[in-house]
């Protein structure tokens, strides 16, 4: 095998430089929590390959679904029907939210995105609006980059995107430092969509609605719930006025938040979901999905995928979520979030942004989130880069989110032992006393 060295030239000389890097290491393996380099040199992974491998790299029990999947068939396309293909569509029909039934797979979140907009424009005829929150990332495709906001960087080369698409703010409710600021927001925050109707957006003319539960790239960010329901809100506001209700749940989704789908917490159900990153825990596989009433108004050869739901992608799905249900996963990911938050309020008391008292108490950092979706918000971008440093240098991987980059987001693979957590969060609480 060449050398680390050797190995970054040629990647330099071969490779897309558009595709960004976080860390300069060649990676030879990754098993469970960690990432081995050239020279099997460990690093806790609390990216997870960005929030998908929700049962840690390489998971034995999936690696053999896989292999005997590949003897047995790997690629037939929609030439046939296949039998992975049909059970997981059976198996997610039984854990998605409500009525949702009927999946379309794909590849990748971007591209459930873009086939939830096919699919919304053969439901919705003649309304040619879209709302989104600011600060959503829904993918790379053209269609999908029309409806991110979370960088302006991500759209800055591709304008004009696809027209219609109208941008409200995502309640930020944690910005609040005290309870009374933050039922005064929430009143304000209710205003905005009516506002956007009453001035320049007719509601009759809005398709559809797009949200992410818990806001990904945009900054850990789950949409309040505390004080007021805001997707119950959203659901009210499609109901009464025509307008399909869509959860962004790629990031959010298939356990991540400690149940099946982070719109659980809310008690309210979509009319379309998105899926793709946890859903085949680290094998392209994206779907989009609905009440079979709705999908049925898709008509034959509207859309499609060569690969979309292959059987090696679709087999690895299943396993997961046969493990997930088996080894009781969504209780073990409340139980790490709540060592996460304890953890951060012993060292750091007033850190947590879910808990509002009536005055501030200050924090160097404030932590928030669902489930294994958590974000650290600190003073300045230039703060989280040198926290993602230290915790490199010490062999632990981190990635900042948000606007300003100024939020570490922790996403751990679902079954990392509570030592691991507490190794990694050590670390990142040893760089917060240094650079805050
Ligand atoms: C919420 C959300 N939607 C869509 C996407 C796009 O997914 P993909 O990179 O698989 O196209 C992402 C990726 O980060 C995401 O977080």
């Amino acid at each position: 095998m060449r050398d680390e060295q050797a190995y970054l030239i040629s990647d330099a000389e071969y490779l897309s430089p558009a595709l960004g890097r976080v860390f300069h290491f060649v990676a030879k393996r990754a098993s469970g929590s960690y990432i081995y380099d050239l020279n099997e040199k460990p690093y806790l992974d609390m990216t997870s390959g960005i929030a998908v491998n929700q049962l840690g790299h390489s998971h034995p029990e999936v690696v053999e679904a896989i292999t005997k999947q590949a003897q047995e068939s790997i690629h037939t396309s929609c030439v046939v029907h296949y039998p992975a293909n049909i059970e997981l569509a059976e198996a997610l029909a039984g854990i998605m939210p409500g009525d949702i039934n009927s999946t379309f797979f794909c590849n990748s979140g971007a591209e459930a995105a873009d086939g939830a907009l096919k699919l919304i424009k053969i439901l919705q005829p003649g309304r040619n609006n879209f709302i989104v929150h600011r600060g959503s990332f829904h993918g790379r495709t053209l269609g999908a980059t029309a409806l991110t906001t979370s960088k302006a960087s991500y759209r800055k080369y591709f304008d004009p995107l696809i027209p219609g698409v109208n941008v409200i703010n995502f309640p930020n409710t944690f910005a609040c430092k005290t309870i009374d600021e933050r039922r005064s927001f929430e009143n304000q925050m209710h205003k905005e969509i009516e506002l956007m109707f009453a001035t320049h957006v007719a509601p009759e003319s809005v398709a559809a609605i797009f949200i992410e539960p818990v806001l990904g790239e945009g900054g850990y960010l789950p949409a309040p719930i505390e004080y007021v329901n805001y997707l119950k809100h959203l659901r009210t506001l499609c109901d009464k006025h025509g307008i399909l209700l869509v959860f962004d749940e790629v990031q959010s989704g298939m356990a991540r938040t400690g149940k099946w789908f982070a719109s659980e917490h809310y008690g309210v159900v979509p009319d379309i979901q998105l899926m793709a990153k946890g859903l085949s825990g680290g094998l392209p596989l994206g779907a989009f999905a609905t009440r079979k009433e709705l999908m049925y108004k898709m008509p034959p050869g509207s859309h499609g995928s060569t690969y979309g739901g292959n059987p090696i992608c679709c087999r690895a799905a299943l396993k997961m979520i046969e493990i997930i249900k088996r080894d009781k996963v969504l209780d073990k990911v409340l139980d790490s979030s709540e060592y996460i938050f304890k953890y951060f309020e012993n060292k750091f008391p007033g850190s947590n942004s879910h808990k509002l008292s009536d005055t501030e108490i200050h924090s160097p950092v404030k932590v928030r989130g669902l489930g294994l979706m958590i974000g650290l918000e600190f003073a300045s971008g230039e703060i989280t880069t040198k926290i993602k440093e230290y915790a490199y240098s010490k062999q632990v991987l981190v990635l900042p989110c948000g606007a300003y980059g100024n939020i570490i987001r922790l996403a751990p693979d679902l079954t990392m032992s509570e030592a691991d957590i507490q190794k990694g969060l050590d670390i990142i609480a040893e760089a917060i006393k240094l650079y805050c």
